[in-house]
Parts: structure tokens; sequence; C-alpha cells
């Protein structure tokens, strides 16, 4: 078996298993089971660029955790990756805060952390490269003479050429997913993204129905539909945290019910409008009043960007205005808390509402979705409504699909979910679930990396070294 090295921004614990999110112990179980590395930044904006990493052993596992100065993290994470790449993936180009020093940090950044690597890496070594911070490492990999197959996970959505297009960077970008022998994504929206791109704008040949021959390399673009680790999160969910047992108690008692929301504090996420759908609901259904309450559990996120501190003030002034209205003092309709939760607590809570409301306005595939289905009893499960713009809906068929601009129609599903007789329920809840048995973070972990072995069978095919493209260049034309 090859050995595995794993590069992303954060680094998992390695030394825990309980406290990292399923996706996060996926991962960490298969590096250990192979043997290798997990490479990344240590989380700490306090040295020098280029600063020796640190490295760990853990078992057959090096964790190598290389620090960033405050430059690095205001240009790198905060500049390129947090204020021109995400907004532009998640098609927020409104957001978007383009200056070129953003550009060269993320540049300087990748090829820092790719020299950093390069000496702890071996001939036969399978690196598999993880989301937006690090688009351009395979080219600086390349360029260090690195001839590893290379693979590259986007976890968020990938735009389609017109809002790609608006990025000055965005044929340096292409080509530097192109320096990869797999780039895979999450939907099959997002592949189409990349082709139409590369049909339109790129000399990049397509030979068959998943890769693309440039010179004298094949590249596979896929889509791997992201899992998690559904029956441990189940079994988490089944464990009765003594607060969340009571609450629930208390609840049936009160014969009241429950939607729960949980996401970081994000702009793509929907907040507002999904709190308006709430008001919207409780406007509409008098008879509602005292019989539902509505949880978010959003913890802060990226604060030093400023499209974050603005969603912040507005939702605290939405959750105000809607309990001002509405609340009495023995019901208070909406609880919002702006911290993270221990996984442990999350998963009873998913189990102890009836109604997921995951309604982002764009998710590369938005776990929290699967998590909620993981959680709920089969013989009494609660209810799933999802945005059709979170990838987990070309999946998740059978929860209640919504559109998250149109704060009516969510009001009318929060209503059918809450009312929603037993037997659709368990209907619903039981394909949601079979799904997400066969598609689990083990089925995800064991088809990208297939492809990236190029093991028969797998849709992968051989990829051939090309010389790295990734070069800072300011003549690029956005496409016609
Ligand atoms: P994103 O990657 O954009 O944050 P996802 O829904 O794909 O969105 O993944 C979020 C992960 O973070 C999930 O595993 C979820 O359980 C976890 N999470 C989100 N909010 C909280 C919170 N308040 N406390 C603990 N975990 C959280
Ligand atoms: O899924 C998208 C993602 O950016 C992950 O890469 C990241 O770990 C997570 O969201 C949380 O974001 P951050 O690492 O910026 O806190």
């Amino acid at each position: 078996m090859r050995r595995l090295v794993i590069v992303s921004n954060r680094v998992a614990d390695l030394r825990s298993t309980t406290q990292t999110g399923g996706l996060a112990v996926g991962l960490a179980d298969a590096v250990r089971e192979r043997g290798g590395i997990w490479f990344g930044w240590n989380g700490e904006a306090d040295g020098t660029t280029g600063d020796a990493p640190q490295v760990e052993r853990f078992g057959k596992v090096d964790r190598i955790a290389a620090p960033l100065s405050a430059k690095d993290l205001s240009e790198y994470y905060y500049g390129y990756s947090n204020s021109v790449l995400w907004p532009l993936f998640h098609y927020r180009l409104d957001l978007v805060n383009y200056r070129q020093e953003f550009f060269d940090g993320y540049c300087r950044v990748n090829e820092t952390f790719a020299r950093q690597l390069a000496p702890f890496l071996q001939p036969d070594d399978l690196i598999w490269v993880h989301d937006y911070h690090l688009v351009p490492l395979a080219s600086f990999l390349r360029r260090l003479g690195c001839k590893q197959r290379i693979g590259f996970f986007l976890h968020i959505p990938f735009p389609p050429p017109d809002l790609l297009g608006a990025s000055p960077n965005h044929a340096q970008l292409v080509d530097a997913l192109l320096d990869y022998d797999v780039v895979g994504f999450q939907t099959r929206t997002d592949v189409g993204n990349l082709k139409h791109y590369l049909a339109d704008h790129h000399a990049a040949v397509q030979i068959g129905r998943n890769r693309f021959s440039i010179g004298s390399r094949t590249v596979v673009v896929d889509r791997f539909p992201i899992g998690i680790d559904t029956a441990g999160f189940a079994a988490m969910a089944r464990q009765a945290d003594e607060a969340v047992q009571i609450d629930l108690m208390r609840r049936k008692i009160l014969g009241r019910k429950q939607i729960i929301g949980v996401d970081r504090l994000d702009y793509s996420k929907g907040l507002p409008e999904r709190m308006r759908a709430f008001g919207r609901l409780l406007e509409q259904h008098p008879e509602l009043e005292k019989a539902v309450t509505f949880l978010q559990i959003a913890p802060p996120t990226r604060e030093e960007v400023d499209a974050y501190s603005d969603i912040r003030q507005e939702l605290e002034a939405l959750a105000g205005a809607i309990n001002g209205r509405f609340a009495d003092f023995n019901w208070t309709p909406l609880r919002y808390i702006h911290r993270m939760v221990p996984r442990e607590k999350l998963a009873p809570l998913y189990r102890g509402s009836q109604v997921g409301f995951v309604t982002p306005l764009r998710d590369g595939m938005n776990l929290v979705a699967k998590e909620y289905v993981a959680a709920q009893d089969p013989e009494d499960p609660g209810v799933l409504i999802l945005s059709k713009f979170a990838g987990a809906a070309e999946e998740l068929r059978q929860a209640l699909i919504v559109n998250p601009y149109d704060i009516d129609d969510m009001a009318r599903r929060l209503y059918q979910a809450l009312t929603m007789p037993l037997k659709e329920r368990q209907r619903r809840h039981a394909a949601l679930l079979e799904t997400l048995l066969r598609n689990d973070a083990k089925a995800w972990l064991g088809g990208f990396l297939a492809v990236l072995e190029g093991k028969p069978g797998s849709r992968s095919t051989e990829g051939l070294k090309r010389p790295a493209s990734f070069l800072p260049d300011s003549s690029q034309q956005p496409p016609a």
C-alpha cells in the first residue's frame, strides 16, 4: 500500500479521534492505516515566512505543521483565500475584495509550503491536497521536481466560467488545477463548470467522459461527493446527553417542536433568509404560538473579514426583532447561540429536533444536512429541509428541497415538515439514510484514492508529468 500524504490548510489533531469532525477522523484513519504525512498550517501567525515546521510523530504518521507570519495570514488566509476565492466560488462577486498583494501572498505561502513539504516526500507517495487555499500547491511541487501522483479535492463549489472569469487570475488558477493528476469536485454542476471553462477557454482536450489531455499528460476531472461517518454519527446521537434529554422532555411535556440550524456564521449559509422564513411561519400560523422553537447555532468564523462582521450584526438584529415581536414570558421562539457546541452534544441535539433547516445560498456539500439525517431515530425521524443550492441536494432527493431566496416557500415547507405524518417521515428518512450509509466517508476516501492510484476498474487513467505552469502573470485576458 502506498504511503499517503495529506495536505490541508488546517491539520487535524492526530492525538484525538473525538474532538475533530467525522471527515478529519476519516482522513486521519486513512493516513494512520497507510502511514504517511499530514501537512498544513499550525494555526499560529507569530512566525516568519518559511520558519521550520514542527514535526510530531504519531505511530506511522508525521504531523508537520508550519507557522505563518501575520502578513501571510492576512494576505493568504483572510486575503486571497477568504476575501477572493471563497466569495467568488460561492457566486458572490459582490463580496470579492481583490488586491494584488493578496494574490502574491497566496502564491508565496503555497510556494513556501511546497518547499517545506518536498524534503519529506518519497518517490512512491500518493499526495492528496485539500481545498481552495492550496490550488497552486501541485504546480510549486512540480517545479521542485516532484513526480508523484498528486490529487486535489475542492470542498467548496466551483463557479461557472462567466463568474470565474471575473478573477484576474482565472487562467492561472485553472492551469494550476491541471497540474494535478486528479481533480475532484463535490457535484456534477462543479465538474460541468470546469468542463465548460476548458471547452471555451483552454487548450486542454477532452479525451473521455472525465479525462483531459494537456500535452503529454492526462488529468481526471470527476465528482466525488463527500460523505460522513454515518454509522459513527448515528451512534453518537443515541448517547443521551443529560442536558439535551432534559430539554427534550420539557418540550415533550409542553408539546413543543424544535427546528434546528447549525452553521458557521458565514454569509453563504443563508441565515438571514432562514430567520425571516421562521418569522413568516409564525406570522402565517398564529396557532403555532408556543408550539415551536427555532434553535440556530452559529459560531463565529473569519471575523477579520468585513463581510463576516456585517452578517453577524444583521443576524443579531433579526433575532432580536423576531423575538421582540413574537416572544412571551414563557416562550422564546428563536434561540440563537453564537459559539461552538461539542459534537457529542450536537448529535443528540439534532436527534431531538423535529426539523433540520439547512438553507445555504450556495454550499459545496453541507455536512450538517448529512449529520442531521444520520442522527435521527428511524422510528420517529425528523424532516430535513434542504436548499437546492447545497451540493447535498444532488444526493438527498427525499428531503424537502427549497429555494433559499424564496421566503414564502421556505415558510410553507417549514409548516409541511412540522405537520408531516409519521409514515411519510419514515419513508423519506429511510431512503435518505440508505444513501448516506452507501456514500459514507470511507466510500468517498476509497473512491478518490483508487482513482488517484490509477487502480484497474477505478475511473482513473495514468498521469504523466508536464512542466509546471503556475507562474504569477499579469498579462492574462478574461475569457472572451
Ligand atoms: P462548512 O465546511 O462550510 O463549515 P459543513 O456543513 O460542510 O460547512 O461542515 C460544517 C461542520 O462543522 C459540520 O461537521 C458541523 O457539525 C460542524 N459545525 C458547524 N457548526 C458547529 C457548531 N456550532 N458547533 C460544533 N460544530 C459545528
Ligand atoms: O469546507 C470549507 C472550509 O473552508 C474548510 O476548508 C474549513 O476547514 C472549514 O470550511 C472552516 O473554515 P476555516 O478553516 O476558515 O475556519
